[in-house]
């Protein structure tokens, strides 16, 4: 039997007739509308300890626009702030979205050990490029937590905005055992992309727990809206259908057993493949998407034919993040490089393994089998 890199199972909407006939009876279809409504008071009530609140946006990727965006604020006429900052080691989307902000991403390295955005790295960039820099973007890498301290004193210490990329977070929870980005007054852009942990077909949401730029997001989100049709904001159109937002209401239900079934599955993955490289984790749990490891040495330099060998088996996995945002030729192209030695190690030897809600523990051994075997053919 296959085992494929990912299964994405969101709710079945054959299963929600009844609710989806309501939505035609409303008549309401999108514009924030009433299920859209149940939805972020579910979401701020079971994910972040009812603090804050939560906008949904139609992905992440416009959420993240949206986002960086709103941090700039109005931009001084006089030498505008242009870069935004980001690790390398992300998502072509994390760029992407500055990019449509106008701004130029500034790449820089990772932590060897969490996978992080480097500390070190954010300071050393913002005394050095301190008054260009119009954004700082983290990534929390693979649901792993960011030090949430640490962006506040950041964003006080050198007046510059921060918007977190959280895309696979939604289940993470931090050191206390609170959902991730829980208390954040920066803007925290989730996805709920179906091949995500919170599984829907295409949203996204954005938390922060400072109403009035949520408020701001809300308004441009909507063509910038402040007043009823009055373009007061730079705007987009980045509401959630009402049949989407029914989509993640239902994934809301039983998500704690599908995050913790995927954390199971990931300690599995640990104690069979003792002595590969893992990420280390900086919160209580992490909403597993896939399995991150690292190929040993040996098999970093044959991981097309790897991958090709796993396949012939049935086996799916993939390499999150190689190529990095650095090694794609768009965003090269539109981006200042900064050191990347952690992340150019880390790459190359980057291994995605299958994670699926129905995975069962006899699937990983299959897997952590076969990549033992090719192990010790290589040796
Ligand atoms: C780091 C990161 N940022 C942003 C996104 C964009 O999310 P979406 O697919 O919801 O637009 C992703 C999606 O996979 C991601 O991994």
């Amino acid at each position: 039997v296959p085992i494929p890199f990912l299964r994405p199972s969101p709710p079945k909407l054959s299963d929600l007739a009844a609710e989806l006939q309501a939505i035609e009876a409303s008549g309401v279809y999108s514009n924030y509308g009433p299920v859209n409504t149940r939805l972020e008071a579910a979401l701020v009530a079971q994910l972040f300890g009812g603090q804050g609140g939560c906008l949904t946006v139609n992905n992440a990727t416009t959420g993240l626009m949206l986002a960086i965006r709103e941090a700039m604020g109005e931009p001084a006429e006089t030498a505008p702030r242009r870069y935004a900052l980001m690790p390398a080691f992300t998502f072509a989307a994390t760029a992407q979205a500055a990019l449509w902000a106008g701004l130029t991403p500034l790449l820089y390295d990772i932590d060897p050990e969490s996978w992080l955005p480097s500390q070190a790295a954010e300071e050393a960039l913002l005394r050095r490029h301190g008054q260009e820099i119009a954004v700082v973007v983290p990534y929390a890498t693979f649901g792993n937590c960011l030090d949430l301290g640490h962006y506040d004193r950041l964003s006080q210490r050198h007046g510059v905005p921060v918007v977190l990329d959280a895309a696979a977070s939604l289940g993470s929870l931090d050191a206390a055992g609170q959902g991730f980005g829980h208390g954040c007054r920066h803007a925290v852009v989730y996805s709920m992309h179906a091949t995500k942990t919170f599984a829907t077909a295409e949203a996204g949401l954005i938390y922060s727990a400072c109403p009035e730029r949520l408020a701001r997001l809300r308004a441009m989100g909507n063509f910038g809206f402040a007043a009823p049709r009055i373009a007061s904001l730079p705007g987009l159109n980045a509401k959630l259908s009402e049949v989407h937002a029914l989509l993640a209401l239902a994934r809301l239900d039983g998500f704690e057993a599908i995050v913790e079934r995927r954390a199971t599955l990931a300690a599995a993955y640990r104690a069979l493949l003792p002595g590969w490289g893992m990420q280390r984790p900086t919160g209580r749990r992490l909403a597993f998407q896939f399995m991150p490891v690292l190929l040993p040495e040996a098999l970093a330099g044959a991981r097309p034919a790897l991958l090709a060998r796993l396949a012939a088996r049935g086996i799916g996995a993939a390499h999150y993040f190689s190529p990095h945002l650095a090694e794609q030729p768009y965003i090269l192209t539109n981006s200042v490089v900064d050191d990347l030695t952690v992340t150019d190690r880390l790459s190359r030897r980057a291994l995605s393994l299958p994670m699926a809600d129905a995975m069962t523990e006899a699937e990983v051994a299959e897997v952590c089998d076969a990549l033992l075997h090719e192990e010790r053919r290589a040796a």
